[in-house]
């Protein structure tokens, strides 16, 4: 299916707000779909006639890690559900032991708390914390590789930096982390659901996304952790409960302990409500084809890059590092006045580190993109 093969109207149908709002908000928290309605307003009664159905909320986190797998094109054996990216950043750190001489973690310098703090924990351990400044909004791969050596062990960035919308080059990245030995853990959370990750996925060690952006949750609750398999075996499920065994409902008490041989070991008890709205909010990149709704949102950011320079706006990221984000220097006005006179012309976006933020999703069109770009023009 290409992008031209989406009916918009249909998917802009299923997020009833996109009626009113030009909405690009989705790197703080996706509109609601009617998919995700129902599913919740049938949990809901369901719940209050006859009482909460947990084993339904179980099989519900099970469709909803099938339906992650296969948005970011991973085998299902290989997500754990960790419902957020510090959990998940928190259980590789628990990983390392004291660090021996030499020993370093590299990370970057604004890089989002829950992919920095955890490592920051690390110094404790003996690690020296290579903190490395950003350009062109975030990691390059010649800084890292300028302060990376032998004794690196970890290298960790996100796909897509959430403020300034850079995009990693993340096969470099690997082959810098490749060389000295180093694992890497990356950040999904503004790349999962928005653009294509699954030709390098196989290369990096971890990635986590929770399912409030561009995975279309925004109550939260819920998130992916892609384990590569080999380094699975080699590390200690620290978190393992009932969740993390073979057969879950079999494995409430001690002292028999048989956990699962796939990633799920690495599981944390999943919040059933969110499990079930995962379940229908993802089913939506299934109606359409992943690769398609990929490529109607490259098609809308580059349209929004083309108006936005016919309007003499012009953005500071390079075209290789270029994601669904955008980011918008402010010029003189006001922040919160700006901010103010966008929402007041129901365009809703966010304001982050100096810029305006301005992502797409799908459910975005034309016309909203006029709508930013007018409403720009006042500045
Ligand atoms: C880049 C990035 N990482 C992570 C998160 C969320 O982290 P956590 O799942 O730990 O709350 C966000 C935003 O919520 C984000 O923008």
């Amino acid at each position: 299916m290409s992008a031209i093969d989406i009916n918009i109207e249909d998917a802009r149908s299923l997020f009833p707000a996109t009626g009113r709002l030009a909405y690009f908000n989705t790197a703080a928290v996706s509109l609601g779909s009617t998919a995700l309605e129902a599913a919740y307003t049938t949990l809901i009664d369901d719940w209050t006639r006859s009482g909460f159905d947990f084993a339904r909320g179980e099989q519900a986190g099970e469709n909803a890690r099938a339906a992650f797998a296969a948005v970011v094109g991973a085998r299902v054996e290989d997500i754990a559900l960790i419902p957020s990216v510090s959990a998940a950043a928190g259980l590789i750190a628990s990983q390392f032991g004291p660090a021996e001489r030499g020993e370093n973690i590299l990370i970057g310098e604004r890089e989002y708390s829950s992919n920095h703090f955890p490592w920051r924990m690390l110094e404790h351990k003996g690690y020296e914390l290579r903190i490395t400044p950003f350009r062109n909004g975030g990691l390059e791969p010649d800084d890292v590789a300028e302060r990376s050596d032998e004794g690196t062990r970890l290298i960790a960035f996100s796909a897509v930096q959430t403020a300034s919308g850079h995009l990693t080059d993340v096969p470099a990245m690997t082959q810098i982390a490749r060389r000295v030995g180093a694992w890497t853990f990356v950040d999904g959370a503004q790349a999962a659901g928005a653009l294509p990750v699954a030709h390098y996925l196989e290369d990096i060690d971890f990635f986590v996304a929770p399912n409030h952006k561009f995975l279309l949750n925004a109550a939260r609750g819920m998130g992916y952790c892609f384990i590569n398999r080999r380094v699975r075996d080699s590390l200690v499920p620290t978190c393992a409960g009932w969740k993390a065994g073979a057969v879950p409902f079999d494995s409430f008490f001690g002292p028999e302990m048989t956990l699962s041989p796939t990633a799920s070991r690495f599981d944390n008890s999943p919040a059933w409500m969110a499990a079930v709205g995962d379940e229908a909010a993802l089913s939506l990149f299934d109606r359409f084809g992943p690769d398609a709704l990929f490529a109607r949102n490259r098609q809308l950011v580059s349209e929004l890059r083309e108006r936005l320079t016919d309007v003499g706006i012009s953005t500071d990221v390079p075209p290789a590092n270029e994601s669904t984000i955008v980011a918008i220097p402010i010029g003189g006005e006001d922040p919160g006045t700006l901010l103010e006179r966008l929402s007041d012309a129901g365009v809703v976006c966010s304001l982050r580190d100096g810029h305006l933020r301005a992502a797409i999703h799908f459910y975005n069109n034309a016309d909203d993109l006029d709508r930013l770009v007018s409403g720009l023009r006042g500045r």
